[in-house]
């Protein structure tokens, strides 16, 4: 069963979550209220820019959309769209910051 755990930005808190399923990371995101940004949802404006710090391979690989405005983006290893990314089913631990969030 995944944990994710969401970082703390700014003056919002950190934020946890368990997908025994796996699914969609937006849904996820959206349930928990994550610090995580959203704007187009369909791969084409970057605003859902994370990294993922722990647990990348507990993700679907992404794609060619996806693929696509990571290479323009240019981000650090790991980071995905969290609009598009899918979390797999299975046990493991996730954790996630924006990219673009102020270092604590
Ligand atoms: S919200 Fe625009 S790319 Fe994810």
């Amino acid at each position: 069963m995944p944990s994710i755990e969401f970082e703390a930005v700014g003056l919002l808190s950190e934020k946890w979550a368990e997908v025994p399923e796996g699914g969609d990371l937006v849904d996820v995101c959206d349930q928990v209220l994550a610090a995580i940004p959203f704007s187009c949802r369909s791969a084409s404006c970057g605003t859902c820019h994370i990294e993922i710090l722990e647990g990348a391979d507990l993700f679907e690989p992404p794609s060619e959309a996806e693929a696509d405005l990571l290479d323009l983006l240019d981000g650090p290893p790991n980071s995905r769209l969290a609009c598009q990314a899918r979390v797999k089913a299975g046990p493991g631990f996730i954790r996630i910051r924006p990219v673009n969030a102020p270092l604590r």
